[in-house]
């Protein structure tokens, strides 16, 4: 079985994730960017997205690109600052088509977000936010930014990839 990693992200650490995960199993990885990178070549897909305000930032490619993603889509990581909850799997199936979900087992990473690395407009959101956020510490995060970008947290994924070679 053919597979590949196809991921979207903006800040680095959802790119980080594929790559890692790449390394580990000797998946491809493309950037949804590249116009090169053709899901249709292969058997099977890891899709890994960032959040960005409440929303996965694939969901735009994915619905372009349900067709080809339809049947050989097995599991999607999100990279967000929210940590697993009802909350962040209520934003993942408001994102992406129920078909396309209902067919990935969905893995929650933690994400990473540097003030130094955002323009002055997504800062000057990031800390309105922090006013309005009822939650103390995801307030904190917004307002001073946070890593939780883990390496470890990629294991059950990397499991995954492995006993689904072994098995087809
Ligand atoms: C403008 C902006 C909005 C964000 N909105 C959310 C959000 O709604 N929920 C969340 O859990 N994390 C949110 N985050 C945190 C990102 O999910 C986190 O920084 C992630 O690591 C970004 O992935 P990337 O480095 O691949 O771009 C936001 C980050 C930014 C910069």
């Amino acid at each position: 079985m053919n597979g590949a990693i196809f991921f979207s992200g903006k800040y680095g650490s959802t790119e980080q994730y594929a790559n890692w995960i790449g390394e580990a199993t000797g998946l491809p990885v493309f950037n949804i960017k590249d116009s090169k990178a053709d899901p249709l070549k292969y058997d099977y897909l890891i899709l890994g997205s960032s959040i960005v305000y409440f929303k996965l930032t694939i969901r735009k490619w994915a619905k372009a690109n349900l067709s080809k993603l339809n049947g050989q889509s097995k599991v999607l990581f999100s990279v967000s600052g929210a940590d697993p909850s009802d909350k962040l799997e209520r934003w993942v199936s408001k994102s992406l088509p129920s078909v396309l979900l209902s067919q990935m087992k969905h893995v929650a990473l933690g994400g990473r977000l540097d003030h130094s690395k955002v323009g002055w407009s997504v800062r000057l959101m990031l800390w309105i936010g922090s006013l309005i956020n009822p939650d103390p510490s995801a307030s904190k995060e917004e307002r001073f930014g946070f890593d939780h970008v883990d390496k470890d947290s990629i294991e059950p994924i990397v499991e995954w990839i492995r006993q689904f070679q072994t098995v087809k």
